[in-house]
C-alpha cells in the first residue's frame, strides 16, 4: 500500500527534509582535501541531535554511522571511516536520512573536492539533472515508472549508465516504504501517482558500466569496472502543482574545494 499524506503530515515532513538539506548544505561546507568522511559524519550527527532529531540510518540493518559518504567508485553506503581522507581530484556522495517527530528525510549529493576531472565534473551534473528531470515528471495521474524513464533517458544521453540494482522507494513513517523507484524503465508503468505521496527519488549513476557489486564489509556498493559513479536524491511530496522538494535547500551546497 502507498500511503497518501494530508497537508499536516507534509509540513512535517517538510521540517525533517529542511533539517536534513540544512545538515548536507553544513557538510559542504566542511569538504576540503584533508577531512576524513568520519569527520563529516561526526558533524552530521552532532547537527541532527541538536535539532532534537535521531539519524535515520545509525543502526538500520545494523549500518554503524549517520552518512554514507561514498568516493569516486563507491556509488552508495561508503562506511564513514577515520582512514578516507579526502584528496584532491575526489568526488564525494554524501547521504543523510534524519527522523523529526516521527517523520523521515533523506537526500544525498556528490560534490568535488578541488580540481576534479572534465569526466567527474560532467558526471555530477548530469545526475543533478537527471534528478530534476525525474522530479519534474511527477504529477498526480503520471505513473511511477515515468520516474526512471526521465532518469535513464537523460543519463544515456550523456553516455553514462544507471544503476539497475538498488532504487528509490517511498519514505513517510519508515525511512523505506512502497513503492519502489527504478531510475529505469518504459514510461506508464507501475502505481498511479497520486496527491500526497511522498518519495525518495535517488539515480545512482555510473560513468562505465552499470554493474556494482558489494565490497566484503557489506555495505559499500562499487562499480564493477571500477567507473567513477555519482548518486543524488530528494525526497518529493506529489501535490496538486507537482512536486514539492521537502529535503530543498535554502543555502546552495559549496561547490567544494
Ligand atoms: N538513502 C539511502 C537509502 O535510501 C541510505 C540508506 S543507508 C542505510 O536507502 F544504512 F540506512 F541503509
Ligand atoms: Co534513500
Amino acid at each position: 500500500m502507498i500511503v497518501c499524506r494530508s497537508h499536516a503530515e507534509l509540513e512535517r515532513m517538510r521540517a525533517a527534509g529542511r533539517l536534513v538539506g540544512e545538515v548536507l548544505t553544513a557538510l559542504s561546507a566542511k569538504v576540503a582535501v584533508g577531512v576524513s568522511t568520519a569527520d563529516l559524519d561526526a558533524v552530521a550527527e552532532q547537527l541532527i541531535r541538536a535539532a532534537g532529531a535521531t539519524p535515520a540510518f545509525k543502526g538500520y540493518n545494523g549500518y554503524p554511522a549517520t552518512i554514507c559518504a561514498s568516493i569516486n567508485d563507491e556509488v552508495i553506503h561508503g562506511i564513514p571511516s577515520k582512514a578516507r581522507v579526502l584528496k584532491a581530484g575526489d568526488i564525494i556522495s554524501i547521504d543523510v536520512g534524519a527522523e523529526l517527530d516521527g517523520y523521515f528525510g533523506d537526500s544525498a549529493i556528490t560534490l568535488p573536492v578541488g580540481e576534479v576531472s572534465d569526466e567527474a565534473a560532467r558526471l555530477l551534473r548530469v545526475t543533478e539533472e537527471s534528478l530534476g528531470k525525474a522530479i519534474e515528471v511527477v504529477r498526480p495521474g503520471g505513473r511511477i515508472s515515468d520516474i526512471g524513464h526521465a532518469v535513464q533517458t537523460h543519463v544515456e544521453a550523456a553516455g553514462f549508465s544507471v544503476v539497475r540494482e538498488f532504487v528509490g522507494h517511498g519514505i513517510g513513517q519508515r525511512m523505506h516504504e512502497e513503492p519502489q523507484i527504478p531510475n529505469y524503465g518504459e514510461p506508464g508503468r507501475g502505481p498511479r501517482l497520486a496527491e500526497g505521496m511522498v518519495l525518495a527519488i535517488e539515480p545512482m549513476v555510473n560513468a562505465g558500466k552499470p554493474a556494482v557489486k558489494v565490497l566484503s564489509d557489506g555495505w559499500t556498493a562499487v562499480t564493477r569496472d571500477r567507473s567513477l559513479a555519482a548518486h543524488f536524491e530528494h525526497t518529493v511530496a506529489v501535490t496538486a502543482d507537482g512536486a514539492w522538494i521537502l529535503t530543498a535547500r535554502e543555502q546552495p551546497v559549496a561547490a567544494g574545494r
